[in-house]
């Protein structure tokens, strides 16, 4: 059995759900972008404080955001967090966005997004982040997905 601080995939993933109100709306009665950029940064914060074991984590990049559909007053966003790779004192935060249908159920996908979040000591410098434990083999996939990702944004 897995231990319960051995940091797994599913010890710091993390599912938000999230009703939108005229607040979370532009002029034409559309989700904002900037308002999902902001949930979004605070689940890919969250995943990464659970798995950092720490509250000073902050975001260094966020790639691959696509927005595919809309979102209204009162559909239910769900956003689901969680660790694809960890590198020395960086993790990546996989957070995919659905709108639900709180009748049916079914959840269509609006986005999808990588951030790169950096853990920091107490004098705000990079710190070692916990490696990850890959369990299945959909998270190993993931993993090597990053790593290309990872090898892009740095321009190696
Ligand atoms: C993120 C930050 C701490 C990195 O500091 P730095 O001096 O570049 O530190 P390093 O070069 O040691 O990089 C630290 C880690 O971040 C990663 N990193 C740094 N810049 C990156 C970038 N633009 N894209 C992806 N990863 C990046 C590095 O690869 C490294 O990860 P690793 O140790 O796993 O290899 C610093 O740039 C910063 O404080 N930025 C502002 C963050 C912020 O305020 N975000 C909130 C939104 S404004």
């Amino acid at each position: 059995m897995t231990e319960p601080f051995t940091k797994t995939v599913s010890y710091s993933k993390t599912e938000q759900v999230h009703l939108v109100s005229p607040a979370d709306l532009n002029g034409n009665g559309r989700l904002f972008g900037g308002t999902l950029l902001k949930m979004i940064d605070e689940v890919a914060a969250i995943v990464a404080k659970r798995h950092t074991g720490s509250d000073n984590v902050t975001t260094a990049a966020i790639d691959n955001l696509t927005f595919k559909a809309g979102a209204y007053v009162d559909n239910l966003l769900v956003l689901i967090g969680y660790v694809t790779y960890t590198g020395n004192t960086s993790l990546e935060v996989r957070v995919d966005t659905y709108v639900e249908n709180a009748i049916t159920g079914i959840r269509k996908p609006i986005n999808r997004a990588y951030l790169v979040m950096v853990l920091l000591d107490e004098a705000g410098r990079p710190a070692k982040v916990p490696p990850l434990v890959l369990e299945t083999e959909a998270e190993k996939g993931e993993w090597e997905m990053a790593q290309l990702r990872r090898a892009k944004r740095l321009g190696q």
